[in-house]
């Protein structure tokens, strides 16, 4: 089973189990992690599952795109504390390929994420 690991905004870790075909919010919202909210269900619509993906996942994350779509994009502008490496949670499908990713919340004191 693949696993992600959340690094909390208080520098904590959570490593969990991570089923491939899953969204990673639908997979933080499995596992309680806060502040990872998921509100409209991943529709687009309310940026309540924003976090920052580390870099040696980025491209994996995207899957067949080449970049963040720009729906993504004009959604990510209302959510807390964006930085380069900030993604919606509910647009990233699990895939074997994003095993071990490190992700963290919104105002973690990452130097990654830029
Ligand atoms: Fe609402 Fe991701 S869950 S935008």
């Amino acid at each position: 089973m693949p696993s992600i690991t959340f690094i909390y905004a208080d520098g904590t870790e959570k490593q969990v189990d991570a089923p491939v075909g899953l969204s990673v919010m639908e997979i933080a919202q499995k596992n309680d992690i806060d502040p990872i909210e998921g509100a409209c269900g991943g529709s687009l619509a309310c940026a309540t599952c924003h976090l920052y993906v580390h870099p040696d996942w980025w491209g994996k994350a995207l899957g067949d795109e080449d970049s963040i779509t720009e729906e993504e994009e004009d959604m990510l502008d209302l959510a807390f504390d964006i930085r380069d490496k900030s993604r919606l949670s509910c647009q990233i499908q699990m895939t074997e390929d994003l095993d071990g990713m490190i992700v963290a919340l919104p105002g973690a004191d990452v130097d990654w994420a830029a």
